[in-house]
């Protein structure tokens, strides 16, 4: 029986993250047990703080104001990371662009809201739902140097409705999300990987 430590870097709602939680926390998936370790939030005022206290997740509040540039503030949380030892490390809505500090050292993945390589960048919902494309969709990547950029793990699209709303989009996208993520995080864990920009096999 094998445990996997994962960390969770969130600034806004948390739902990826409270999903994440629910679905994977101490569980115990095909003689792997998964555990919540902790999560880092850069937004001292996001609405996760609280789902961190609901669920008894350690939480850690590293706001960016307090560094002087994006490197040291890198340095302190690969620093918080690496004091967990995870397995992985998950972005679930962490509004930062990341420099080599971070992602030279850090084994992480990422959800986006869109079929990428489209719409990438903080937009990507509106961008997605007002463009001419008949679908949208949803993607989990690993992290690199390059904004949204990393390679695709898992990625699934669904059909745009004649008389879809921005909100009836972002509802589905968001029911989308969290299917695919644990489905990641799931897959990565079960088949461990070593560098995060190697082709697994299992993509
Ligand atoms: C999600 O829609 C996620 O895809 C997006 O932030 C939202 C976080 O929601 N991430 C990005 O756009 C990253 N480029 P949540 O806080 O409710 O999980």
């Amino acid at each position: 029986m094998s445990v996997k430590k994962i960390i969770v870097l969130f600034s806004g709602n948390g739902t990826n993250l409270e999903n994440i939680i629910k679905k994977l926390d101490k569980k115990n998936i095909d003689g792997t047990i998964f555990q919540i370790s902790g999560a880092i939030c850069n937004n001292k005022n996001a609405k996760g703080i609280n789902i961190c206290k609901k669920y008894n997740i350690p939480l850690t509040i590293l706001e960016h104001q307090n560094y002087k540039n994006r490197e040291d503030y890198d340095k302190e949380l690969v620093k918080i990371i690496n004091s967990y030892n995870p397995n992985l490390t998950v972005l679930a809505g962490f509004m930062r662009i990341l420099t080599p500090v971070f992602t030279n050292n850090i084994k992480a993945i990422n959800i986006h809201p869109s079929l990428l390589p489209l719409f990438k960048g903080v937009f990507a919902i509106k961008e997605s739902f007002q463009s001419d494309m008949k679908v949208g969709g949803v993607t989990v990547h690993f992290v690199n140097n390059e904004l949204d950029g990393g390679k695709i793990i898992l990625q699934e699209c669904f059909q745009k409705e004649e008389n879809e709303t921005l909100e009836s989009f972002a509802q589905k996208i968001h029911l989308l999300e969290h299917k695919l993520l644990i489905q990641a995080i799931i897959k990565i864990l079960n088949h461990p990987i070593k560098n995060s920009d190697t082709a697994p096999d299992f993509v």
